[in-house]
């Protein structure tokens, strides 16, 4: 995929899992475009140097530190963004984790952990983050395959991605009429780390099932997520766009 770009000047973007594969890739799409990228993630010496290399390419970065579980360290991070820069046009919690056991073997600490961090922190993220977004604002949250067909070993995670759906959806009905967008991208097997450990056990299997025969990359979810965040969305809304090469099909 080419160096694509947006023409997003003077906009500021605050994006979780800035550290991460997906996070990465559109942090950089994001800068190249004009964006003033606020990378949060709790690697905070990653985000650093994903920051150096950005201003080093003449974008504008800020490294913010981020428990995405966790309020207190929400509430410094949307009060750093609101002294510093002072309003978000662009909300993308892209934090996540992906926990391996089948449901017999999850203790009642992952399961809580996992809603924590994937679906109660971009709650908590949202409702801090919207005194700060006015019309014209947009967010793309990040579920996932297994949160619409279910996931074997990942009920956790499925359920955590099942549950943004519906808060996309109900976010989307409520924040519509102040003309600030929301929707959600749906990835199937994306080539970051999140994936390493799964992709070498089932990752043969998961290529064959896929009609596009192979998995997709950072870069071709982050093109998605700018593309809704553009003006060229800007009649798209509530919707939870599938990114998967064809590995499941829904409307
Ligand atoms: N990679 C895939 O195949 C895939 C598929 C569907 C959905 N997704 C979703 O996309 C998003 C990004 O995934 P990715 O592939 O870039 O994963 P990744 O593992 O590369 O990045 C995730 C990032 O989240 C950060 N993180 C984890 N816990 C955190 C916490 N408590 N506070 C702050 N940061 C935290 C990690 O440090 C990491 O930088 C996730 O929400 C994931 O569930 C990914």
């Amino acid at each position: 995929m080419g160096d694509i770009t947006f023409d997003f000047s003077n906009k500021v973007a605050l994006i979780t899992g800035a550290a991460g594969g997906i996070g990465g890739a559109l942090a950089t799409l994001l800068a190249r475009s004009g964006t003033t990228v606020v990378l949060a993630d709790l690697d905070a010496q990653a985000i650093e140097t994903r920051a150096a290399s950005i201003g080093e390419q003449g974008g504008s970065a800020l490294p913010l530190p981020l428990d995405a579980g966790d309020a207190e360290s929400i509430d410094r991070l949307i009060g750093e963004v609101r002294e510093r820069l002072g309003r978000i046009d662009f909300l993308i919690p892209s934090a996540g984790i992906y926990p391996a056991s089948e449901i017999d073997q999850i203790s009642d600490e992952q399961w809580r952990t996992t809603q924590r961090i994937n679906l109660d922190g971009v709650f908590m993220l949202t409702r801090r983050a919207l005194p700060l977004m006015a019309e014209g604002a947009a967010i793309v949250n990040l579920t996932s395959v297994a949160g619409h067909r279910g996931s074997v070993g990942h009920a956790h995670y499925a359920a955590s991605k099942g549950g943004l759906i519906a808060f996309t959806r109900s976010l989307a009905a409520e924040v519509g009429p102040r003309g600030i967008r929301a929707n959600a991208v749906s990835p199937g097997i994306i080539d970051t780390a999140m994936t390493a450990e799964a992709r070498a056990l089932n990752g043969a299997e998961w290529v064959a099932s896929t009609p596009l025969r192979r998995n997709g990359s950072a870069a071709e979810v982050a093109a998605v997520i700018a593309f809704l965040l553009s003006e060229t969305a800007s009649f798209i809304h509530g919707e939870v766009v599938h990114v998967n090469g064809g590995l499941f099909m829904a409307g």
